[in-house]
């Protein structure tokens, strides 16, 4: 299972991609998770203290572009021999799961990182998962990445949207320009909402349902500024992280 993640900056895509990541290893999945915001804080978010370690996967751009050519079916990361090792390096492993970091993205004219969106993007395709491997991809905000076709291949697209006009525009487009590149999955998951009315402002300015609705969380704020781990946090969240692993799994 690949799963994106997208949405407005600021709604909180980091935030329930590693809530996601709990529920996932609750479940006993194997997760690599893969930073792709140009700004990344994951590492943070899952409470991993050794982040500055981590080589960003735009280091290995010109390497992996050149090696990751061709693959046979081997699990997980594994796109070839010769990369799997090299994968590694640009991993690291805490408490069962794997953090990768696309890093300090150098935009070419024109405002296009290419070579590491190219690499994402062939990571992304040639990755071939086990039934309980799952890869989540940690997105900058916007439809960039979209516009890129870099998410072209994962399997499902979350948006997260937070009851306001601005979100809500931001996810339609970003549903458009998924549903242009095929994504084949793509799931709405609401934000920061307080009561009834916002929930029906957001179902009815999506036209569907979010798969989950997620409250503005006290636990959560607090967590953000003792900069402690929020995975595992799961009072309080009125079982959104539950119904977002049940509609992620019932594929
Ligand atoms: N449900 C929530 N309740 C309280 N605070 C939240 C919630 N979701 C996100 N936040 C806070 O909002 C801020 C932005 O969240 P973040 O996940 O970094 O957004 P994004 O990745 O979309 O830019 C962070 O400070 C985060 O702690
Ligand atoms: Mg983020």
């Amino acid at each position: 299972m690949k799963i994106a993640i997208s949405g407005k900056g600021g709604v909180g895509k980091t935030t329930i991609m590693a809530l996601l990541t709990g529920e996932l290893r609750r479940q006993g999945r194997e997760v690599l998770i893969i930073d792709a915001d140009p700004s990344p804080h994951m590492a943070e978010t899952l409470g991993i203290k050794n982040a500055g370690e981590v080589r960003p996967i735009a280091e290995m751009t010109k390497l992996l572009a050149e090696r990751a050519g061709k693959s046979e079916g081997s699990p997980f990361y594994n796109l070839n021999p010769d990369v799997n090792d090299l994968l590694r390096d640009f991993m690291i492993d805490y408490e069962g799961i794997r953090l990768m970091v696309l890093g300090a993205v150098q935009v070419a004219e024109g405002g296009c990182a290419c070579p590491e969106n190219h690499v994402l993007r062939k990571m992304l395709k040639k990755m071939l998962l086990t039934a309980q491997e799952v890869v989540l991809l940690d997105m900058e905000a916007g439809v960039e990445h979209l516009g890129r076709g870099t998410v072209a291949g994962v399997d499902q697209l979350l948006i997260v949207v937070i009851p306001s006009r601005s979100s809500i525009r931001t996810a339609l487009k970003i549903k458009q320009m998924a549903d242009d590149v095929k994504i084949p999955r793509v799931l709405f998951v609401g934000n920061l909402v307080q009561d009834e009315e916002d929930r029906q402002f957001l179902i009815d300015s999506l036209g569907e349902a979010p798969v989950a609705f997620f409250p503005d969380s006290s636990t959560i704020r607090r967590a953000e500024r003792a900069e402690t781990a929020i995975i595992d946090i799961e009072e309080g969240l009125e079982d959104a992280p539950n119904q977002l692993l049940q509609a992620v799994n019932a594929k």
